[in-house]
């Protein structure tokens, strides 16, 4: 009888675990559950062979090769030639590849192939390019080292095949966040971060930085560096810059005013890094990578665009205004930065004009023009940091329309010195 009771006992309490167990997973939330990590192999470069074990996580990745246009009207992934709204460019960039073709940016499935259709590239053009058009850099670097920068970039799309994708940023066997790009590694170390031990919130804006940063090729080596030595602020670059760092005088000379000049490459890392957001320990996957839903699941978005087409998920989580009023906030940041950008642009090329119209004169002031020159070259630096910066200002606004005031001052001031220049000869 005992006994019979004592069966029954654990039958029942046997249920009643089951039936616990069973209730359990059904009321938690499947977000709670980790995706199984099955290792991936190293090498593996085909985002769909990792998709079959992510699917969210793909599906996103795959609208990447979608293209719209933002509502700020500034951003977006609609290929145009920025010349055609800012014809100063012609002349700022006149002798420099960026003057015949300088698109908008787009998804990162298409970054090959905007590589291999830019007018921009050439049989010169070293295989340093391929840094951050691949995923397959991690390969590359591995079996040659830095040897890799100095072969012809024809070579290096014999290999490549892969555009941007899982492996820049995951560690195939953990999905644990890396960077793969060889180049910010050794630039974060000379400032004394070891990106190998960075934390979560750190990895979440370094995994972008790789890649949306400044650079310049090492002459001779065609090694990439990131120009960090001093500090992220475009003052600070512009000082390291002027020390002539292995050699590296300048990208190239405008014609007009015989002026060596820098072309400034999306310091998106740089101008965010410097802003309030970062301050308040905001990464750029918090904005570009926003949680989104999928029957309970949750997941970061892949599909890395403007986070103003999806304003809820991308600001709402911490900006409880409306979506209305938030997309308005940004247009009037961006309209005040692309009006000075504007006007800073405009006064360069009358300044490349002024020193072109004091080196036609007889008798030159050597020492006025070098003056002339020196403000030139700072002021466009200046004004380019925040044109090839991809977020017209928002990143960072006060820096930006700080640095765009001092290039129109410059470029006055270079104009002044080349009027100077030239009335040495009357
Ligand atoms: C607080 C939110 C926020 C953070 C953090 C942030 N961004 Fe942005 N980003 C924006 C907004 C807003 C725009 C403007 C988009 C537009 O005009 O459509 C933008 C624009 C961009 C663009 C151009 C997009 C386009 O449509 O052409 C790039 C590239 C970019 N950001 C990269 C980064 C990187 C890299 C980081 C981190 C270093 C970062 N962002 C951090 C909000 C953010
Ligand atoms: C540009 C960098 C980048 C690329 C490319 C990338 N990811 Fe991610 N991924 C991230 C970031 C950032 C997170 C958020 C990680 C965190 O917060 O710890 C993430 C998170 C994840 C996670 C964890 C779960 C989640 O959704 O937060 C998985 C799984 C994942 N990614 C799969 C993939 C797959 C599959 C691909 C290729 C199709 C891919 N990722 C490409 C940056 C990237
Ligand atoms: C391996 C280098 C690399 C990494 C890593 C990378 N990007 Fe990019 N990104 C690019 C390149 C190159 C383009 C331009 C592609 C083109 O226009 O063909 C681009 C384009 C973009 C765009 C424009 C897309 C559009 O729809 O207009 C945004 C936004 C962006 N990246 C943000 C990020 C963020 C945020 C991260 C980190 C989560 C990141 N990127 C990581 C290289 C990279
Ligand atoms: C993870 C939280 C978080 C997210 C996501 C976020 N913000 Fe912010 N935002 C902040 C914090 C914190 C501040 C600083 C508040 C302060 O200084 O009072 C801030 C400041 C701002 C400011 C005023 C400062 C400035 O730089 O002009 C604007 C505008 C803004 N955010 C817009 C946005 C937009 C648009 C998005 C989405 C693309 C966004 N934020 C996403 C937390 C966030």
């Amino acid at each position: 009888m005992n006994r019979k009771i004592i069966t029954i006992f654990i039958i029942a309490l046997f249920c009643f675990i089951i039936v616990l167990a069973a209730a359990r997973s059904f009321f938690l939330k499947p977000s709670d559950r980790p995706p199984k990590v099955t290792a991936i192999p190293e090498g593996e470069y085909d985002p769909a062979v990792w998709g079959k074990r992510y699917p969210l996580e793909y599906a996103s990745f795959q609208k990447n090769l979608e293209m719209s246009a933002s509502p700020t009207e500034f951003g977006g992934s609609v290929k145009f030639q920025h010349s055609l709204r800012q014809p100063e460019m012609l002349t700022n960039f006149k002798g420099n590849a960026f003057s015949t073709d300088y698109t908008e940016d787009r998804g990162h499935p298409y970054a090959l192939t905007d590589l291999k259709e830019s007018k921009r590239i050439t049989e010169k053009s070293p295989g340093a390019c391929m840094t951050c058009k691949t995923a397959q850099i991690a390969g590359i670097f591995k079996d040659s080292g830095w040897a890799y920068a100095k072969k012809p970039l024809s070579e290096l799309f014999t290999r490549a095949h892969y555009s941007i994708g899982c492996a820049n940023c995951h560690n195939p066997s953990t999905m644990e966040l890396r960077v793969t790009n060889p180049a910010f590694v050794e630039a974060m170390n000379r400032r004394g971060v070891d990106v190998t031990k960075a934390g979560r919130e750190e990895m979440r804006s370094y995994v972008c930085g790789q890649c949306h940063a400044e650079y310049y090729f090492e002459p001779g080596s065609s090694r990439v560096i990131m120009p960090w030595d001093k500090g992220l602020h475009p003052e600070q670059i512009y000082a390291y810059y002027s020390q002539k760092p292995g050699g590296f005088e300048g990208d190239w000379v405008q014609p007009d005013s015989s002026t060596m000049m820098l072309k400034a490459q999306h310091p998106d890392f740089e101008v965010h890094s410097t802003g309030t957001h970062a301050r308040a320990g905001i990464s750029c996957a918090d904005c570009h990578m926003p949680y989104m839903r999928d029957g309970g699941r949750k997941y970061s978005s892949h599909r890395v665009t403007s986070p103003m087409k999806t304003t809820g998920a991308s600001c709402r989580r911490c900006h409880p205004e409306d979506e209305k009023m938030l997309l308005e906030r940004v247009r009037n940041t961006q309209k005040s930065v692309w009006e000075l950008q504007h006007i800073a642009g405009a006064r360069i090329a009358r300044a490349h004009e002024a020193i072109a119209k004091a080196l036609a004169a007889k008798t030159v002031n050597k020492e006025e023009l070098e003056k002339a020159r020196e403000s030139l070259r700072r002021a466009q630096w200046y004004w380019d940091f925040v044109a090839a910066e991809n977020s017209m200002g928002f990143h960072n606004p006060a820096l930006c329309l700080n640095i765009l005031g001092q290039a129109i001052d410059l470029a006055h001031r270079s104009a002044e010195s080349a009027a100077k220049a030239a009335s040495a000869s009357r």
